[in-house]
């Protein structure tokens, strides 16, 4: 493991009391948390953030979980197959055990007040707080390209996720914290400037994950752009072809080096993951029956692992009306939450007059046929912009 900032240190120890807190009393915490739709949630994504959502569901605490569908928007590849993803990483929760009765799952696009708070909170940091953002450095550097505005302030967007919901927890991986704490910048700011004693918005713990983050096959940073880690929905062929495939070295005998012997730690430590045991007695259980016999036993672990998940998923992925219901169901409430929450920010900027205005008007001129071909993209044409 690499050596540790002082504040990740220090939020590494927070973690540690805010899970004797979550034992004690799970009601007390409201917890968001969400994902990027740029493709099928992989195994990274199950034992590194999905299992630790369930786990905390089922304590009892509040789990709201966003698909950031705004944020894939730069990424052209990725947004033509918006629904589909969207639905299959639907799919994906459910079959990890999310509840959809007593969690909620939405997406950005679906909650318009969500996205306009993004509006005063950009006005409370500052160009170069934004340009500092060691996170979007890192993934501006990865797309090659100059920022866009989007990318800079995806921080401030992810700030707007977790405020909306008043949510004071939020389960994240070490490369997530400089978001948190712009969130937490944010809410602070806010309460200083906008409300007097009693701060409208809670300045949200990170709660770090207990698992590492795992390497994909080719020893690359995991992701789902990289096609380098195992999707939940891949059936147990593509697995053993995937591992099969992964890079490996001529020494025969299994040891558990990951400077010296990076490609055989990769292996290692997903078999690791996946089946709760020390990597070095792994490696040692295998000793000189070499790689080959190395990637059998991982492919079995994972498959093994995966199975009741991909069982489950198999069942709903079918489903289409039922994943949109559930999506529907969770967009309607976190609409309900964003827009109160909204409402008390307007009253709070000196712009009460906004919230009269959302009251649905009786305009003898809005002809209801209209609004309703408008909505199915039917309508006489300037209300439903046309797709770039
Ligand atoms: N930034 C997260 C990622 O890239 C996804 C995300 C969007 C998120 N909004 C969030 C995570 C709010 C936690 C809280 O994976």
């Amino acid at each position: 493991m690499s050596h540790r900032t002082p504040s990740q240190q220090a939020a590494l120890e927070r973690s540690s009391t805010l899970e004797d807190q979550l034992q004690a009393a799970p009601r007390e915490f409201r917890v968001l948390t969400g994902d990027r739709p740029t493709g099928p949630l992989h195994i990274g994504h199950y034992l590194g953030t999905l299992a630790n959502r369930v786990r905390l569901q089922d304590l009892g605490v509040e789990v709201i979980v966003v698909i950031a569908d705004y944020q894939v928007m730069t990424d052209r590849q990725a947004s033509r197959q918006l629904p589909a993803t969207v639905r299959g990483i639907v799919a994906d929760y459910l079959a990890a055990g999310i509840d959809p009765d007593r969690s909620t799952i939405f997406t950005h696009s679906a909650v318009p007040a969500l996205n306009e708070l993004v509006l005063p909170f950009l006005s409370l940091v500052s160009d170069a707080e934004l340009h500092r953002n060691p996170t979007v450095k890192a993934e501006t550097e990865a797309t090659g390209r100059p920022p866009t505005g989007l990318m800079l302030t995806y921080p401030v967007h992810q700030a707007a996720d977790v405020l909306f919901c008043h949510a004071n927890l939020v389960p994240v991986g070490l490369d997530q914290l400089p978001h948190l704490e712009t969130t937490r910048l944010i809410a602070r700011r806010f309460n200083e400037r906008y409300t007097g004693s009693s701060p409208l918005f809670p300045e949200p713990d990170a709660l770090l994950t207990a698992t590492p983050m795992l390497a994909g096959l080719d020893g690359k940073k995991m992701s789902k752009s990289r096609g380098n880690g195992i999707a939940l929905q891949a059936t147990e062929d593509h697995t053993a072809a995937m591992i099969r495939r992964a890079p490996t070295d001529s020494e025969r005998r299994i040891t558990y080096d990951p400077i010296a012997r990076p490609a055989i730690a990769t292996l290692l430590d997903l078999l690791a993951a996946a089946s709760g045991a020390d990597p070095h007695q792994l490696a040692d259980e295998i000793g000189d029956r070499g790689a080959g016999r190395l990637k059998q036993v991982v492919t079995e672990a994972v498959n093994e692992l995966l199975r009741p998940v991909r069982r489950r998923r198999a069942g709903l992925a079918e489903d289409t009306s039922y994943l949109e219901g559930v999506l529907d169901t969770g967009n309607a409430r976190a609409r309900r939450l964003a827009d109160r929450t909204l409402a008390t920010v307007h009253d709070l900027l000196g712009m009460g007059y906004a919230n009269r205005s959302t009251l649905p008007a009786a305009s003898p001129e809005v002809d209801d046929g209209e609004v309703e071909r408008q909505r199915a993209g039917l309508g006489s044409g300037c209300a439903v912009a046309a797709q770039p």
